[in-house]
């Protein structure tokens, strides 16, 4: 069986994405330098599927021990998710973003050509698109960016192009996620920011456990169905598939192809705040305020592209997200008793 190398393994996307590798009886070893995730996820692992992946507690942009992981393992392909990844922390630390994010990526790239590594799949986002010039948003829109963590990750799409011009070996699959959120349905893994969190699901799910007392909603006069933003949630558990189709994928063609994943509905945040309190039956109470500078008023994918040539097709409802990503942190209290 093929053997994935999976970096940021125990994050958020990186650990609903091992749980899936696992269940398809994928060889799994992980790189994770936990500076924005818990080693006992680990464990979580191994609840969930019954089978522990191997573990390496590394940073990628250290290029001697990344070539040590490759060493020991035979790796036939690389799905790169660790990085930075906060918006308002990237406008302070610009340096911070462009270090980490370039410097893991050009590391895992020089180590998988080093040892005849061909395949890449790669973690990039949305943002990419900028401010749309319409919707849905499709593959071949125009780029541009509003924020360095956006930046580091067109960067990387465009390096991701050359090495694949030069090095015509190589099979690189670029992902561009929407929104994700929801957690696995057993309540053992998600999504648990340190701090206050920026995004909005996570904001929800503390307002509603009373952790923290009102969400702000960031302007209600967006050119939307009710003036609160519009974005494409898309339930992490359909996201982490989304990677098993682009491995079966990468391993059989040349060069570079990019895809959406998302599921093409979007959703305002007053339609995701209505929905979290029907479906959990918790109040989360609300008040309007300015815009979010940087924000737009909505972005949803066309998501035909990675249906009919990833065979990727999200399942899973606003509903099950909002379930979902509350069961988690309900669970996650209970286990904290
Ligand atoms: N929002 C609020 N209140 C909050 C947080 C968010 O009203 O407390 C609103 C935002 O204004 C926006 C929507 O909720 O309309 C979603 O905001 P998020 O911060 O959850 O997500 P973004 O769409 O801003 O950004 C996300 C990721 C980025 C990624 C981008 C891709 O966080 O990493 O999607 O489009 F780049």
């Amino acid at each position: 069986m093929m053997k994935i190398l999976v970096t940021g393994g125990l994050g958020f996307i990186g650990s609903h994405t091992c749980v899936e590798l696992l269940n398809a009886n994928y060889e799994v070893v992980i790189i994770d330098n936990l500076s924005n995730s818990s080693i006992d996820v680990l464990e979580k692992l191994e609840e969930i599927t019954s089978k522990r992946p191997k573990f390496y507690e590394i940073d990628a942009c250290n290029k001697e021990k990344v070539s040590v992981v490759f060493k020991e393992n035979k790796i036939d392909a690389v799905i790169h998710f660790a990085g930075y990844k906060a918006v308002g922390e990237s406008v302070s630390e610009p340096l911070k973003y462009y270090r980490n994010n370039l410097d893991s990526t050009l590391t895992l790239l020089e180590v998988m050509k080093e040892y005849s590594c061909h395949n890449f799949v790669f973690s990039s986002s949305a943002t990419v698109y900028g401010t749309p010039k319409e919707l849905p948003i499709k593959e071949d829109f125009p780029l541009s960016t509003t924020n360095p963590y956006g930046t580091t990750k067109l960067m990387i799409e465009r390096i991701l192009q050359d090495v694949s011009k030069a090095d015509k070996d190589l099979s690189i699959i670029v992902l561009r996620y929407f929104n994700p959120i929801g957690a696995h349905p057993s309540g053992l893994i998600g999504e648990n920011p340190n701090g206050i969190p920026n995004n909005l699901m996570p904001y929800i799910v503390r307002v509603a456990d009373k952790e923290l007392p009102t969400l702000s909603v960031f302007g209600n006069d967006y050119n939307t169905h009710d003036g609160t933003g519009v974005r494409d949630y898309i339930h992490v558990v359909d996201l982490a598939k989304g990677h098993l189709k682009a491995l079966e994928k990468v391993v059989n063609f040349k060069g570079i192809e990019y895809y959406n994943l998302g599921t093409g509905k979007g959703y305002s945040v007053l339609d995701l705040v209505n929905t979290f309190e029907k479906v959990n039956n918790v109040k989360v109470p609300y008040k309007i305020v300015d815009r979010r500078p940087g924000d737009i008023d909505a972005c949803y994918a066309d998501p035909t592209k990675a249906y009919e040539k990833l065979g990727f097709k999200a399942e899973y409802g606003i509903e099950d997200m909002c379930r979902d990503s509350y069961n988690y942190i309900l669970k996650n209290k209970e286990s904290q008793k």
